[in-house]
């Protein structure tokens, strides 16, 4: 039987077409633009909506690097701050000067998180018990010491990882959140990293240290939200530290110092379908967005680039360490 088709259906399906071409690129411009006003223009919610002045911050991993930067930051924005991180003298100096600066209370516990110690996370509980915590930043983290496969990862780098990056954060958590519940506020910042969000090999235990931090935060942000607590994972690409190893800022890759400013400017914005995720640096919001929507990359690209990446950096790495042994 012969198909006739007729001009009209013709022009139908090519109207049909043209509002089907139209609706999908009405859809790209709105993302577009919505990206652009969340990268460059919304502003984040008052820390001051968090805690009054004189109420406290708790920031882990803050005798260094991004948790330094944190201490200082809230405590110029006349927060107390309650310093734990694994060196007793760096902290010690580091309260003495805020305290000097800005004319704040602080207090410091030394602790290892890597040790996963109940009496630690005791004293931590103990501590916060007769404190206003109005914000806690999740900031303590570890690397692998240099890219390296997960089968060769020694067991413990491994442990260690787990222990800093997933167990420390969640026990802190359930130490100082309960506080924040009865007052009704608060607000807890989980570093979060692109290995968490992109599968990094070589980076194995950490990324998925990251990628479980990711889903718990989110979790938890759900979770809290009828308690009046505001909760993010805050993502990060490259920031100059001594984990990073990079010392030279570039566009990508902020100081502590910009990457905290924007972090603490940007609580409570995301870039869509990340709800709860938060990428306060605006290089890293552009690139975050870029892989999510424009590469069209499927995942098999994505951790062929990351893999590359992370094989390249071994081999320097490899060979700075040999270059350093030959030098003794
Ligand atoms: N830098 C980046 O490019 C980057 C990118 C994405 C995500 N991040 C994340 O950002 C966070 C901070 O990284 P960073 O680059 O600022 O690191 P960093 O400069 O190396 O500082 C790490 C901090 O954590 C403390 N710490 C390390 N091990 C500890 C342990 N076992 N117990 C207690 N405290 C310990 C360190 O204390 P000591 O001073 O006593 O050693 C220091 O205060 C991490 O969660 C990291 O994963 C960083």
């Amino acid at each position: 039987m012969a198909i006739t088709i007729k001009t009209s259906h013709i022009r139908l399906a090519k109207t049909g077409l043209a509002y089907l071409g139209g609706a999908f690129a009405l859809y790209w411009i709105f993302q577009f633009l919505a990206a652009i006003f969340a990268i460059f223009i919304k502003r984040g919610k008052s820390l001051r909506s968090f805690g009054p002045k004189g109420s406290w911050a708790v920031i882990t991993g803050a005798s260094d690097g991004i948790g330094k930067e944190y201490a200082y930051q809230l405590a110029a924005k006349g927060f107390n701050v309650l310093l734990i991180s694994r060196t007793q003298s760096k902290l010690e100096e580091i309260g003495k000067d805020l305290e000097a600066k800005y004319n704040v209370k602080t207090e410091y516990l030394a602790i290892d998180f890597a040790a996963n110690r109940d009496e630690d996370y005791k004293k931590i509980a103990a501590s916060v018990s007769d404190k206003d915590v109005a914000i806690l930043v999740n900031n303590v983290g570890k690397s692998h010491d240099m890219p390296v496969t997960f089968l060769e990862t020694e067991e413990k780098e491994m442990l260690d990882i787990i222990n800093i990056n997933c167990i420390a954060t969640l026990r802190v958590t359930q130490a100082v959140a309960p506080g924040m519940i009865a007052r009704k506020r608060g607000a807890i910042l989980n570093m979060g990293s692109v290995a968490g969000l992109t599968p990094t090999p070589l980076l194995a235990t950490y990324s998925a240290s990251k990628s479980f931090l990711a889903t718990w935060s989110i979790t938890l942000a759900s979770e809290l939200k009828p308690h009046g607590i505001h909760v993010d994972l805050v993502n990060s690409y490259f920031v100059t530290s001594a984990m990073s190893k990079i010392r030279r800022t570039s566009i990508t890759t902020p100081n502590p110092k910009a990457f905290v400013q924007a972090a603490l400017g940007k609580i409570g914005v995301y870039l869509t379908h990340t709800w709860g995720i938060s990428t306060p640096y605006w290089s890293h919001g552009v690139m975050h967005w870029a892989l999510e929507n424009l590469a069209g990359l499927g995942t098999a690209t994505v951790v062929g680039v990351n893999k590359s990446m992370h094989q390249d950096i071994r081999k320097r790495a490899l060979k700075k360490k040999e270059r350093d042994a030959k030098k003794q």
